[in-house]
């Protein structure tokens, strides 16, 4: 007798069911439909909230570490005896939110969300957002590598149809395009910063005197050293408050990759072909007409 094939998932092909909201899907691991609309339409800012708001790979936990260090005034402590998302609550998901509600304030908060699943109370507050944006090509490496590793996302197929996913908006938390775009147009206003990855890696120290000054937090010369020093590359590495080491094994599988993975700008170079460069430059051309902000190493 021939015995029916037992399907079974292809690795690789492994499904996430993903949690949808607003038409954007997020990882289901710490996203609920509740957190996400909670987030959306009932968290309330406090005017001396500090957000660190980024698309993914964009550089998220390199600003946690600079902005808990500053809150510090860079005595490391905190940095290293403190989980980063408990430092910075991620207030969107579940367990997230809980741990931004009982926050005292000042509060320091993180989320990857688009401009228009924002906080709706942001709009009349005085609170703060820190904008990191990344050379896209980048982004993409590093997102490819990292959902590799992270059982909350979908297992790429290979590089070029992750690719193909990133220009065309379908990767967990939606298009870059538009997330870039959406929080760009506040770029003239006052309680908005925003700084690259690439100024970050060409002078964090310069890049950290400038947060101070956006964040009206003065610190003295030893102070701001002891900032770069501590949220350096290396130093993050060492610390497993920040390097995700500690993450659970069935959401991040530590054998297959490292969270801070190399580090760098432009590993883009070893991964995309001629003709994946090409299509880059032609979407990104068109997609960024009129979108007159990036000058540090972006196509
Ligand atoms: P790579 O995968 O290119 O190494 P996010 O925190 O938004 O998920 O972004 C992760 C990316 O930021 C990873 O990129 C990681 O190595 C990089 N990164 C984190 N801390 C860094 C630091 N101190 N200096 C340089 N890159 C850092």
């Amino acid at each position: 007798g021939c015995r029916a094939a037992v399907p079974r998932p292809y690795p690789g092909t492994m499904s996430v069911h993903y949690v949808t909201y607003k038409g954007i899907k997020f990882p289901p691991a710490y996203n609920s439909e509740h957190s996400l609309s909670f987030a959306h339409n009932e968290f309330l800012v406090r005017d001396d909230d500090v957000f660190n708001v980024t698309y993914p790979k964009s550089g998220t936990v390199w600003m946690t570490e600079i902005l808990s260090l500053i809150r510090s005034r860079g005595h490391p402590s905190w940095s290293q005896t403190v989980l980063n998302s408990d430092r910075m609550p991620w207030f969107s998901t579940r367990l997230g939110l809980e741990a931004a509600l009982s926050y005292p304030s000042p509060r320091l908060l993180t989320c990857h969300l688009p401009r228009h699943i924002f906080p709706k109370s942001f709009s009349h507050s005085t609170a703060k957002v820190i904008y990191t944006l990344r050379d896209p090509r980048d982004v993409v490496v590093s997102y490819y590598y990292f959902s590799k590793m992270c059982s909350s996302y979908e297992d790429p197929m290979s590089f070029e149809q992750f690719l193909r996913d990133f220009l065309s908006g379908e990767l967990p938390h939606g298009s870059w395009f538009e997330h870039v775009q959406g929080w760009m147009e506040m770029k003239d206003q006052e309680n908005f910063f925003f700084i690259t990855y690439e100024e970050l890696k060409q002078d964090l120290q310069g890049s950290v005197r400038r947060i101070c000054q956006f964040l009206g937090q003065d610190l003295d010369d030893d102070a701001v050293s002891s900032v770069v020093r501590n949220a350096s590359f290396s130093a993050m590495r060492e610390n497993p408050m920040c390097s995700s080491v500690l993450l659970p094994a069935d959401i991040m599988d530590q054998t297959k990759g490292r969270f801070l993975r190399k580090g760098i700008c432009g590993d883009w170079k070893n991964h995309f072909t001629v003709a994946q460069s090409e299509t880059f430059d032609r979407i990104y051309q068109d997609r960024m007409r009129g979108l007159n902000m990036i000058s540090s190493g972006h196509p």
